[in-house]
């Protein structure tokens, strides 16, 4: 049984994280969609709106038969995985940009959890600027983000700022 974690903040999820997940799907029997419940942050959405999106969206994606769970985690990512009985952690990388911030933790989680591996996997180059945070900042200046996330996202979003356009 090969179990992935995909950790994230995923406020909100975005087609480059689904992308993420198809890919990543044929490595691994289980992957748990691990949302952080991050107290620091300012969310848009609570971490419960964002596992519910998360639970609605995944059974439009094509996972090729590895099993989808989506959890909220607090604290250290290598202590849920390992917690979880994963085997490595997944995440995606968009452009050099992310990869030194990346690499730190990969190093980090690895020295806490040796026997976990980061698994890194190249984000489709037409999702390689979409950030939930860049979504998010056009999102709420009137701009139009269709087709970068997921439309039941986008229906959360207009509801969540009242903004009916
Ligand atoms: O979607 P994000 O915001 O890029 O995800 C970042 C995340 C959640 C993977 C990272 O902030 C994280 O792992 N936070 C949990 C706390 C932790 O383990 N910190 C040490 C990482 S080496």
């Amino acid at each position: 049984m090969r179990r992935a974690i995909f950790p994230g903040s995923f406020d909100p999820l975005t087609n480059g994280h689904l992308d993420i997940i198809k890919r990543s799907a044929p490595l691994f029997d289980e992957m748990i969609i691990a949302v952080l419940n991050n107290a620091d942050k300012h969310p848009m959405f609570t971490v419960a709106e964002r596992c519910d999106m998360i639970r609605e969206v995944l059974p439009t994606v094509d996972t090729d038969g590895c099993k989808m769970l989506v959890e909220s985690f607090s604290g250290l990512t290598a202590d849920f995985a390992k917690q979880s009985g994963a085997t490595a952690i997944v995440r995606g990388i968009r452009a050099v940009s992310d990869y030194e911030y990346e690499l730190r933790m990969a190093l980090m989680n690895r020295r806490l959890e040796p026997g976990i591996e980061t698994v890194f996997l190249m984000a489709g180059e037409e999702y390689s600027y979409v950030s939930s945070t860049l979504m998010k900042q056009v999102f709420e200046l009137g701009g139009r983000v269709e087709g970068l996330i997921p439309e039941l996202v986008e229906q959360r979003m207009r509801s969540k700022s009242g903004n009916h356009r």
